[in-house]
């Protein structure tokens, strides 16, 4: 590979506030050789995910810091160009965290196969991938719906919203996303069988537009959002109701901390259990969500959506989107064709 090079995003500054353009960097560089037990990835799709805002700050999180100057890093799918791990060859299509890079030299260990017959390999980044084990374990695990409960979604179109929609209903729930379209709510109730969806931007009266959506009150909610939507929903909460803090990003840009409480006297009145959620706790149990999903899909049972951005150079762009709900369903950037 000598001579050869290849292009990284690095992050060039810290953001405050909204992320903009200005945070990262282009630069080519020589394209690295693996070591032992190395494989060399060319991206195909790169995965943005709105967890990576907090990795461009300085303060400490689940996932640690990105270092100014550095190559930040994210899901890819990419194709095996070299090998020198036993369990990978040339040509397979991997999948792993790796670089915002159009090569990466990832450890062997660290990768899993992705079988382009069994679905588009773009979906081992979203519905078979990260966001759709968050969704399903956060929805089974932590919401635990029964039939006739009233489950509400909070970033009901994105990635992760729009499947732990689904997986509620098929475990017998009445759903009701928020999300920040027509077009997305119509995309929710028309085609993901959700019954009911609220556009947190238009509507007048938030509140007033939930508890028409929620007759009967609230009995699980899943966050991915935070802030005034989930105001309004905890204002309805049913006793021993349920709630999955997986996302706040509503608070991601903020420049100061929100200053509570916020409506933890409902969670006082009735009785409710608020439980933060991490996929990276369930490692040892990914193998089950994606079974489970992948049968869910399968038998016609769950939509999925991607939002792709074209070109390695657009990356930023796709993640900056985010924030604006450029995306319905899950945001990829397509790098390259496989050869
Ligand atoms: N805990 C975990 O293990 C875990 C794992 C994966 C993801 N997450 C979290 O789950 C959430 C969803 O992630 P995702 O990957 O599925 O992203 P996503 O929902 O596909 O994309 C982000 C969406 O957030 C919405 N949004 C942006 N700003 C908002 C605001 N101020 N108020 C309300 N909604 C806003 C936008 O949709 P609208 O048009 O509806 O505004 C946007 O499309 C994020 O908070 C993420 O950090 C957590």
């Amino acid at each position: 590979m000598a001579d050869a090079t290849t292009r990284q995003w690095r992050l060039a500054s810290r953001p405050t506030g909204e992320p903009t353009a200005e945070n990262f960097d282009l630069v080519t560089v020589e394209r690295p050789d693996p070591g032992h037990d190395e494989v060399l990835v060319r991206t195909l799709y790169l995965s943005v995910d709105p967890y990576m805002r907090g990795r461009m700050s300085a303060a400490e999180s689940y996932a640690d810091p990105w270092a100014v100057g550095d190559p930040m890093a994210a899901g890819v799918v990419g194709e095996v160009i070299e090998s020198n791990h036993d369990g990978f060859e040339a040509g397979d299509v991997v999948t792993g965290n790796l670089l915002w890079a159009e090569h990466a030299v990832a450890d062997g260990d660290e990768l899993r196969q992705v079988d382009p017959e069994l679905a588009p390999i773009s979906t081992a980044l979203g519905v078979l991938g990260m966001t759709g084990v968050t969704a399903y374990f956060g929805m089974t695990d932590v919401v635990e719906p029964v039939p006739g409960d009233t489950v509400v979604v909070s970033g009901a179109a994105g990635a992760v919203g729009s499947v732990t929609g689904q997986v509620a209903s098929l475990a017998g729930a009445r759903v009701v996303g928020v999300a920040g379209s027509e077009r997305k709510c119509d995309w929710l109730t028309d085609d993901l069988g959700f019954d009911a969806a609220v556009n947190y931007r238009e509507a007048d009266d938030l509140g007033a537009a939930l508890a028409d959506a929620c007759p009967d009150g609230v009995d699980g909610y899943f966050d991915n959002v935070g802030g005034p939507v989930t105001d309004a929903v905890f204002s309805l909460l049913n006793v021993r109701a349920s709630v999955a803090v997986c996302g706040q990003i509503s608070q991601y840009n903020a420049t100061e901390q929100p200053t509570g409480p916020r409506k933890l006297g409902q969670v006082l009145q009735k009785r409710a259990t608020v439980e933060g959620f991490l996929v990276g706790d369930y490692e040892d149990r990914w193998g089950e969500a994606l079974t489970r999903l992948g049968a869910f899909i399968e038998a016609g049972d769950l939509s999925y959506r991607e939002s792709v951005v074209d070109g390695f150079e657009n990356a930023p762009e796709a993640f900056l989107g985010l924030f604006d709900g450029e995306n319905i369903g899950k945001q990829l950037v397509a790098v390259a064709d496989r050869e």
